[in-house]
């Protein structure tokens, strides 16, 4: 069986690798040649658990390469799985650019008889959409090719771990396309699979499973707040409602980063607002999800002229991606209250923090800490320290300090759900 996987990122790349090691004979294509070049060397480009040992025993048998001439590899294959990037417009539109690039070179290359599968979140519709543009090369979807929609529901660090686990979810254009798919995935991928029938059935799978979250941490962020505002802590509440077999609430937080949860809710508010469908829960939950780091730092009144450092770029603990991240938004914040800020975190140099359009600092010798990362590197920061060199307030945004702790040492504490101490 011969496999192209378009886009070797974080996701593509072990998919491919587990391909490989299933017995089918995969080619990665990517436009990044330092990418090809490194998997071609067999060492994988960034850190996943598991993936540099499936890698160098896939290349070293000669079953696993990578190309950037994604043409030839489609037109050489029976199947390929598409996962290249769909992120959001300035108007919050999902920017298809990308993917309709890769389907465009598809409607030139794709063999009659094969299968394509698109991995990438998609709006509904998006994946007939793309049928369409491949349609353009002559080809009909769903008679001389399956085309097929499976989302990828893992994430970074966890991805070979989730991807035998999470079952494999898969629609087709034809039921023959979804049948297809579903023993494909079966056979090389060794997750159970569930086949929803519909390309759009499967496109609402993901978004519903976005959706969820979103909608679950706004709420958790609601009660966090009530409940502070009450004199109570929220997380002995939460753990306890949780225990009922019904409820099952995610953690509040200073805000919700990501490629996903900030972004594939507006997949669906868009398509639902062109249909004049009501979502108003899905739209709610982002509003209150968006305007979070501001409700949090309002709590700490005025900053105005003082040293605040911003904890965290990533939007996850430990990983280094800063997609839609807190950061940028309580950095932006702070800057328009007038405080001096700057930003930290352990998995990135001062170059790369500069990058991103922020300014790198230390953390000692701030007024102010906000926590936005949970990275076990500031687990156990010297309060007593800090305080020595001027720190009075933090703001632990991740609930990730013991509040007493911290105010022993004279420095107010703010969480999130959690009563102050000043
Ligand atoms: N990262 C996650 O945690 C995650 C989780 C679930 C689903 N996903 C889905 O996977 C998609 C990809 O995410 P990722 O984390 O792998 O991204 P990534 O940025 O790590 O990888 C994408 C790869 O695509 C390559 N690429 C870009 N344009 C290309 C083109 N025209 N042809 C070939 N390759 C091209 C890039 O060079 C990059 O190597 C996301 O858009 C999302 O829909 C991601």
């Amino acid at each position: 069986m011969k496999v192209t996987v378009v886009g070797g990122g974080k996701m593509g790349l072990p998919l491919a690798c587990v391909f490989a090691s299933r017995g089918a004979e995969v080619t990665v294509c990517d436009v990044d040649s330092a990418k090809v070049a490194s998997i071609n060397a067999g060492v994988c480009p960034f850190e996943e658990p598991g993936v540099d040992e499936l890698l160098a025993e896939g290349v070293k048998k000669g079953v696993l390469k990578a190309t950037t001439d994604t043409a030839s590899a489609i037109a050489q294959s029976e199947v390929v799985v598409v996962i290249v990037p769909v992120m959001l417009s300035d108007a919050r539109e999902a920017d298809l650019t990308i993917i309709d690039q890769v389907a465009e070179i598809a409607s030139r290359s794709l063999k009659p008889g094969s299968m394509i599968s698109f991995e990438t979140t998609l709006p509904v519709g998006g994946t007939r959409r793309l049928g369409g543009i491949i349609d353009k090369g002559g080809l009909r979807a769903g008679v001389d090719y399956d085309l097929v929609f499976s989302p990828e529901r893992v994430k970074s660090l966890y991805v070979l771990a989730h991807l035998f686990k999470n079952p494999k979810i898969v629609g087709g254009i034809t039921p023959a396309s979804a049948a297809r798919a579903e023993e494909f995935y079966s056979k090389y991928l060794g997750a159970p699979v569930i086949n929803v029938g519909s390309l759009e059935a499967a496109e609402l799978v993901k978004l519903a499973g976005m959706i969820y979250r979103d909608v679950n941490i706004a709420l958790a962020n609601e009660l966090a707040l009530f409940a502070e505002r009450m004199g109570l802590d929220f997380e002995p509440i939460r753990a306890a409602a949780n225990t009922d077999g019904e409820s099952n609430l995610l953690l509040p937080g200073i805000g919700v980063g990501g490629h996903c949860t900030p972004v594939y809710p507006y997949f669906l508010i868009n398509e639902a607002r062109t249909r004049g469908i009501p979502v108003e829960l899905a739209e709610l939950a982002r509003k209150i999800n968006v305007s979070q780091p501001r409700k949090v730092l309002d709590k700490i009144g005025n900053v105005k002229g003082k040293k605040c450092i911003v904890l965290g770029v990533s939007f996850r603990p430990q990983v280094k991606e800063s997609a839609y991240s807190p950061a940028f938004t309580l950095v932006t914040e702070l800057n328009q209250r007038g405080a001096e800020v700057t930003v930290h975190d352990p998995l990135y140099t001062d170059e790369e923090i500069r990058k991103l359009g922020l300014e790198p600092g230390e953390i000692e010798g701030n007024e102010i800490i906000v926590l936005n990362t949970a990275h076990d590197a500031y687990r156990d920061l010297d309060f007593a320290r800090l305080a020595k060199a001027g720190l009075r307030c933090v703001v632990d945004g991740r609930n990730l300090w013991d509040p007493d702790e911290v105010s022993k040492h004279g420095i107010s504490y703010v969480g999130v759900g959690r009563v102050p101490r000043w």
